[in-house]
């Protein structure tokens, strides 16, 4: 089957699906809600939808923790609504991804049932260790959601299991066969009922360093360095692709964290099929911009740090691998409150939204995000949800971290999504199943509807300009002025190539044919500043093809050249005149 690498056009909608539409009035978001939304989905221009897991769960995890993998769990709908979904969603042109989640299952699978009591096959299904003599666990390494230990002991069995993330999260032994087959044997299942391809879940983690060595003691993390990137992780994956993936027009989605550029090449390299094993993967660096590696450890935000992940992997994966772009998902705080400003709520998530829209790469878009939901902040710590919060909670009790949790907890973004300004923000006729954010008279979809310049018909018109523009699929990042802490500036330019095949186009019926050249101008200041471009680009003569402010109050250049940006302000320029590409930036 040739892979037709589809998605490289595509812009990706992601659904965490219990906070986005309940569509039987039992509080909880599911499919029905989901199908009864799909004109709006597609009213955003988006050509794809991201399922977080949609499986049978206990949810410990909010769904992470599968307990059947072939089943659509029944408060989503189960099959019957998942089949009407995948009809409804293909026949309006969206593609439709699911989670794969097999670094770990539920301990409710039946397979750890099973395992623990050593029943074959799945008694090696999972990580076990026996109880060492001196007492010693097996070694040092950390759950990433417990806070201690990533070892639990197991009273059916004997013997301690792994798990990386909670209790209820066992880790599968990927080294045995049998549940690579197990692997295999989901994937062909959901693509042969029709789906489109994997969000593959901390897949990075699936092949631990022979022997469980301890790592280098770092709080919450200790074997990291053992488990990520481990020493069969190639050689299975490509066993995925060999086995099934390439059997079928799909894409693959590494959530890969921790990982570098360099790195991701020997993952997703468009050059050499032996390092091709998935199609792109989710980089965490770009979330780095106000924290040090997790959102519990928090700076102050800086525009350099996110400009340089952004143009780390902008320029080291240009002709060698693809991108995915993302600010927001059910794992991160909302970026509005942490990048922009909730002050300027719309200007700067209009600011945010160009920013990473007009990048190579394929862009996700998470639920509620497009219409600028802010961060879900609570009174008291014990209104929390999320496993990763209430259990750092847990741990230390006495300290008062409400303020941490705020800023960091995963739930800040899991609140449903705000359709209306009525009873429960339209998102349910019953209860919902968690808090809705008080915000939601103000913020919601119904108000940004009927405003012409509000996020959401911004986010509209962005998605629209970027697919319309060949320069932004394939064309080179050039960054000016990196130092700036107040302004973000690229410009995307097709190389002579690119160029002759535009000329064709035009030669084609297209008169202008498509821009070679654009240049995207974000503010992240909450001052109007002077900002001049000069050096071979002049703003004078460029036209602007976006602009974040309606039009009467957005200032034309001046004859030096220079520009007045409002607060937050965002504009995509096409330039116009020929000659060297420019240089300079003030
Ligand atoms: C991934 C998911 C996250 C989940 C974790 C464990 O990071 O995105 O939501 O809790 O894996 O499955």
């Amino acid at each position: 089957m040739t892979q037709t690498q589809w998605y490289k056009d595509g812009v990706f909608y992601q659904i965490w699906p219990r906070s986005f539409k309940d569509g039987n009035s039992d509080g909880m978001g599911d499919l029905w809600g989901v199908i009864d939304k799909l004109d709006y989905i597609q009213s955003l221009n988006v050509d794809g939808i991201w399922f977080s897991p949609l499986y049978c769960s206990p949810g410990v995890d909010c769904g992470y923790d599968i307990s059947d993998y072939m089943k659509i769990a029944p408060e989503f709908g189960g099959m019957e609504a998942f089949r009407r979904l995948l009809t409804e969603a293909h026949r309006r042109g969206l593609k439709v991804i699911m989670d794969l989640v097999v670094n770990h299952t539920s301990d409710e699978h039946e397979w750890f049932r099973k395992s623990r009591q050593r029943i074959d096959p799945y008694t090696d299904y999972y990580i076990w260790r026996p109880k060492k003599l001196n007492g010693r666990l097996p070694n040092n390494w950390s759950s990433m959601f417990e806070g201690g230990s990533a070892w639990q002991w197991d009273e059916v069995r004997k013997e301690y299991y792994l798990h990386l993330f909670a209790i209820k999260q066992p880790d599968l032994n990927m080294d045995n066969p049998l549940v690579r087959e197990e692997v295999k044997k989901i994937l062909k299942f959901w693509l042969d009922y029709g789906v489109d391809g994997f969000r593959e879940d901390v897949i990075t983690f699936i092949s631990k360093e022979e022997g469980l060595p301890n790592d280098i003691p770092i709080s919450g993390f200790s074997g990291i360095l053992k488990y990520n990137h481990g020493p069969h992780i190639h050689e299975y994956l490509q066993e995925f692709r060999q086995d099934v993936l390439q059997h079928y027009d799909c894409m693959t989605l590494a959530e890969a964290p921790l990982v570098t550029p360099r790195r991701a090449l020997t993952y997703i390299s468009e050059l050499d099929p032996k390092h091709h094993d998935i199609d792109m993967m989710i980089q965490f660096q770009c979330m780095c911009a106000d924290c040090l590696f997790s959102d519990y450890i928090p700076m102050k935000f800086s525009l350099r740090r996110l400009k340089r992940a952004f143009r780390r992997w902008q320029t080291k994966l240009y002709g060698k691998g693809w991108n995915m772009l993302y600010l927001e998902n059910h794992d991160h705080p909302r970026v509005i409150s942490r990048y922009g400003s909730e002050k300027f709520r719309t200007a700067s998530g209009k600011a945010l939204a160009v920013s990473y829209l007009f990048q190579q790469g394929t862009p996700f878009i998470y639920q509620g995000q497009e219409i600028g939901m802010t961060n879900w902040r609570p009174p008291r710590i014990d209104m929390y949800e999320d496993v990763q919060t209430l259990n750092q909670h847990l741990k230390d009790p006495e300290k008062k971290r409400l303020r941490l949790y705020h800023r960091a907890s995963r739930d800040s973004a899991r609140t449903p999504m705000q359709w209306t300004d009525g009873e429960n923000a339209g998102f349910s006729e019953h209860k919902p199943w968690f808090y809705v954010n008080e915000n939601y008279r103000e913020i919601n979809v119904k108000a940004e509807e009927k405003d012409p310049d509000s996020l959401l018909n911004f986010y509209r018109k962005a998605v629209a300009l970027r697919k319309s523009l060949r320069v932004v699929r394939d064309g080179k990042y050039k960054e000016y002025g990196w130092y700036s802490e107040k302004v973000y500036v690229y410009e995307r330019f097709l190389s002579d190539a690119a160029k002759a095949r535009n000329t064709a186009s035009r030669e084609n019926g297209d008169p202008e044919g498509q821009p070679s050249r654009i240049l995207v101008i974000c503010s992240f200041s909450e001052n109007p500043m002077r900002f001049s471009m000069h050096r071979g680009i002049s703003l004078q003569k460029a036209e602007l093809l976006l602009g974040s402010y309606p039009e009467k109050e957005t200032s034309k250049a001046k004859p030096d050249g220079s520009i007045i940006l409002k607060p937050y302000e965002a504009r995509v320029y096409r330039i116009r005149q020929s000659g060297q590409e420019s240089q300079a930036f003030n």
